[in-house]
């Protein structure tokens, strides 16, 4: 069976990295689509945060990645796709992705299946990472190696 792990990944943390991981155990085949949440400002463009997440996953033989510029339930129609997985760490997480459940189930026959973080993770946020990398903090305990490596090169472009 195939299944999608949705999100935004601004960045790929190594919480998403345990999801996908769990994910590839659990179903044949695992396509990550990085998708487009209108209420974000990201920090890296979508094409930035695809390559990030491929060389993230590149290890794990059963996972594909790939942009999502659309509905998450077309892109499961275009991918032959039953399934969304899905990370939730706290409370307020999983209120969050019923709704987002509910309405894809509404909109097509999809299941989401939805993965409690493993606790070591369940303080590791996006948003949280970003705010330590605006701030010039060490982010490499909570993302992948590739991540760590693209803000550093980035930075030496912005200050040339
Ligand atoms: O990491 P995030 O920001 O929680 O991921 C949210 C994401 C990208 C999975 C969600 O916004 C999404 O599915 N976006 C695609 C557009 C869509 O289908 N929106 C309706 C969701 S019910």
């Amino acid at each position: 069976m195939k299944a999608v792990v949705p999100g935004s990944f601004d960045p790929f943390t190594l919480g998403h990295l345990d999801i996908v991981e769990r994910a590839s155990r659990l179903f044949d085949q695992v396509v990550v689509a990085v998708g487009l949440n209108s209420a974000k400002d990201y920090l890296f463009p979508l094409e930035e945060r695809v390559e990030l997440v491929r060389a993230s996953c590149r290890q794990l033989a059963a996972v594909t990645v790939e942009p999502m510029p659309g509905l998450l339930v077309d892109f499961c129609l275009a991918h032959d796709v039953g399934t969304i997985v899905k990370g939730a760490r706290l409370g307020r997480d999983f209120e969050v992705e019923l709704g987002m459940a509910q309405m894809n189930a509404s909109l097509t026959a999809v299941e989401t299946v939805i993965l409690p973080t493993r606790p070591s993770w369940s303080f590791v946020s996006s948003s949280l990472v970003r705010q330590i990398a605006r701030g010039q903090r060490d982010i490499s305990p909570y993302v992948p190696a590739a991540v760590v490596d693209h803000l550093q090169r980035s930075r030496h472009v912005h200050s040339d």
